[in-house]
């Protein structure tokens, strides 16, 4: 289960308790480590699912024309890619994230599939959000919740950071549901990742980190509970594959 940070001066870093003020950092080691075979590694670990997650993830976001988005965690730019198209010339993307290692490989690669005009990079820690009170109509952060220290202050910003009538939408690992397939996904998650880490990226902590912050992150109603006391209205959550992955929405009312 989750453990919220802070109440003892410690938080979990994976499986591993940590003071809290120093998981951001360990995160921060982690994302620096792995941002340039990033893409690599996610085709492979996924067997490329997390492209049709990510599709179905962006299809599905409450957008249009002319509306200003930010995507949070916002990596390698992948949901800034999809999203592009459906905010139109008169839209914006802010990807925002934490590691300048992360956002400078989102940079290059938007940039090098032609897609410059009406992006914006900011580095930021979801935590606190240097953005004005009501200045998005959508907030998405994909595979982002999992790594923040204090993931109630997160989901406070994102919704603070939403107009009214906006959208919160996160997409992040989640809890499997069948009983047949947790021996299966643990297999995966703590025999075959690290393995794959160490060779394909030369890190196999990096990789175990993953694995154990999925079974730390709050599943589907924990985190449901969270969205709706973080502020969010209507929250609720669709599950993908089984529950490996999870929707979750929100609404600032
Ligand atoms: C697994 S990657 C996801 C990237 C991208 N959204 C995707 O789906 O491919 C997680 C990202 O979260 C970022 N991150 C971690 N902690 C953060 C925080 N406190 N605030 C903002 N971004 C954070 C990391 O730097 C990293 O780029």
């Amino acid at each position: 289960m989750s453990q919220p940070p802070h109440r003892s001066g410690t938080t979990h870093f994976g499986f591993r308790d940590v003071p809290a003020g120093e998981k951001q950092k360990l995160v921060g080691q982690v994302f620096t480590s792995v941002a340039r075979r990033y893409d690599l590694m996610n085709d492979l670990m996924s067997l490329g699912i997390h492209r049709a997650w990510k599709r179905y993830f962006t299809a599905t976001c409450q957008v249009k024309p002319g509306d200003r988005v930010l995507d949070l965690a916002g990596g390698t730019g992948d949901i800034a890619a999809l999203l592009r198209p459906r905010v139109g010339d008169a839209g914006t993307i802010v990807l925002g994230d934490i590691n300048a290692g992360m956002l400078s490989v989102g940079r290059d690669r938007l940039t090098d599939r032609g897609l410059v005009a009406g992006l914006e990079y900011v580095q930021c820690n979801a935590e606190k959000l240097p953005f004005p009170d009501a200045s998005f109509d959508l907030v998405t952060m994909a595979f982002g919740l999992r790594n923040v220290t204090d993931k109630d202050a997160a989901l406070g910003e994102i919704a603070r950071v939403l107009r009214v009538g906006g959208q919160a939408r996160v997409l992040e690992f989640s809890e499997v549901r069948a009983d047949w397939f947790k021996p299966v996904y643990d297999f995966h998650s703590f025999k075959v990742l690290p393995r794959l880490g160490r060779l394909f990226a030369g890190d196999a902590d990096s990789y175990r980190y993953l694995a154990e912050s999925i079974r730390k992150h709050p599943p589907q109603e924990e985190l449901r509970t969270m969205m709706e006391a973080a502020g969010l209205s209507r929250c609720g959550y669709v599950d993908l594959n089984g529950g490996i992955v999870a929707v979750h929405t929100g609404y600032r009312v």
